[in-house]
């Protein structure tokens, strides 16, 4: 069992990037499974914040193999701009970035649909990203996909053209006005750039790395209430962002999973639309967007705001099977007086516990936990957090029957605090 995950229990960003990254030194590969550009891991170290789309969260750690799994869409344009921006150049991005030639590509069609789509939906719009995210999958299912591997062979051109004569038909049923051809230069540069890198059957590295011994990360996108079956249908994105994903999303088997590490805010955020019941539209909601810079690295949108929700979270742990949790954005919470968890619904008069396939509207039911006033961010030791906000953790730790094993008091990688129990399972000890 050499592969952990770890992966959102919310509507994203949760801080995922910032965690993969500070927790890459246990781990030989770092892998993502899923989604594409709509994802922004943003993680900080040395006074600097890196913001990555497509390129799993450990690439900063020169002696790690990064993979982009084959349940990952890739967009070439965005690929290029990534790998330009990343610093260490692409000869030695090449060595430790591996791509899954089963890894569907975003088309420059598949990004002008998902626009079509988005503006004819008119106030019922999800609140897509926009990057193509959706039509992207939808042809992957239909069995109408273009593979990254496809990219290697002489008549590359000629599928794609097939499959931009397709789009462009579908696009004749919409009102959108669209300009292709800019965004299809700076894609096929981005094909130029893709191919300089491995892009192989990944499965069997990553069988053959870690039945050797290798110990792998595989890192999620979204969160758990974006996921495709279980998230808050329609509003969510087009694939499985839970843990099954991850042995779809790489082509592992379940019997090799070890740990599932599932990250949550210490409140809730969510971008785009859809059901969110503690959301806060009132001053508490804009100070947590304010003092937890809450707006999206993807498209800078902001970020809806609110309490902890624990029927939500509860559900997401049990889907997932998460065996520890990991609890960012704690310093947010400093100077509360109370601080409001929520830990059940009211629907229709009546207490309600689950989470509803239909989006059912219900109404949180709060309990009240004394705040702290601290400023926690340099605390490094679990023992040294204040009383109030340990009490917090417990009270999570009780609800949810999981242990809260890392608490991270800030955007940057040292501003982690790594608990006991978690030190003592990292493969390779303490970060
Ligand atoms: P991801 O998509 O899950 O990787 O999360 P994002 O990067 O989109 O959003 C999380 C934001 O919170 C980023 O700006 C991080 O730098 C920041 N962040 C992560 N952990 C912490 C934390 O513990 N405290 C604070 N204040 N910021 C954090
Ligand atoms: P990370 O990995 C937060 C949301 C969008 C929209 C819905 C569908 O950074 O946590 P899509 O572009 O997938 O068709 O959008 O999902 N969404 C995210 N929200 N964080 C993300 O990624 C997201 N990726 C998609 O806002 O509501
Ligand atoms: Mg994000």
């Amino acid at each position: 069992m050499n592969i952990d995950i770890l992966l959102g229990l919310q509507w994203g960003d949760e801080g995922k990037g910032k965690i993969v990254d500070a927790i890459s030194p246990g781990y030989d590969i770092v892998a993502r499974f899923q989604g594409g550009p709509n994802a922004g891991h943003s993680l900080e170290f040395n006074n600097v914040k890196h913001v990555l789309h497509l390129i799993p969260s450990g690439i900063f750690h020169p002696e790690k193999i990064n993979i982009i799994g084959n349940g990952v869409v890739i967009d070439p344009a965005v690929f290029k701009k990534e790998i330009e921006n990343l610093g260490p150049g692409i000869g030695e991005l090449v060595r430790r970035l591996v791509i899954s030639a089963r890894a569907n590509l975003i088309l420059p069609g598949h990004r002008i649909l998902d626009a079509a789509y988005e503006h004819s939906k008119g106030c019922t719009k999800i609140g897509s990203t926009l990057k193509g995210i959706g039509p992207a999958y939808t042809d992957k299912v239909a069995r109408n996909g273009l593979r990254a591997g496809e990219i290697l062979k002489p008549d590359f051109r000629k599928m794609y053209d097939e499959h931009l004569k397709n789009h462009l038909a579908i696009l004749k049923n919409y009102d959108f006005k669209f300009d292709l051809k800019e965004y299809e230069a700076g894609w096929f540069e981005g094909i130029e750039v893709l191919k300089k890198f491995r892009i192989i059957n990944t499965e069997y590295l990553i069988h053959e790395l870690t039945s050797g011994g290798k110990k792998m990360l595989a890192e999620g996108a979204q969160g758990t209430m974006l996921d495709v079956d279980f998230g808050s249908y329609p509003f969510v994105t087009s694939s499985n962002t839970i843990s099954a994903g991850a042995c779809t999303g790489l082509g592992v088997s379940p019997k090799m999973i070890g740990e599932v590490f599932g990250i949550f805010k210490a409140y809730c955020t969510r971008v785009g639309s859809g059901p969110f019941p503690t959301e806060l539209n009132d001053d508490t909601g804009a100070r947590l967007r304010d003092t937890g810079h809450e707006f999206g690295s993807t498209t800078g949108r902001p970020r809806r705001c609110g309490w902890l929700d624990l029927p939500a979270l509860k559900y997401a742990i049990m889907i997932n099977g998460v065996t520890q949790l990991f609890m960012t954005k704690s310093d947010v919470l400093s100077g509360f007086e109370k601080i409001k968890v929520c830990t059940s619904y009211r629907t229709e008069g009546k207490e309600c516990r689950e989470i509803h396939f239909d989006n059912t509207p219900v109404e949180p039911v709060y309990t009240l936990l004394p705040g702290w006033n601290e400023n926690i961010s340099g605390i490094r030791k679990y023992e040294m957090l204040p009383e109030n906000l340990r009490h917090y953790i417990r009270f999570i730790e009780d609800q949810t029957g999981i242990p809260v094993t890392l608490v991270s008091v800030g955007p940057d990688r040292e501003e982690t605090i790594i608990r006991k129990s978690l030190e003592n399972h990292l493969p390779h000890g303490k970060p």
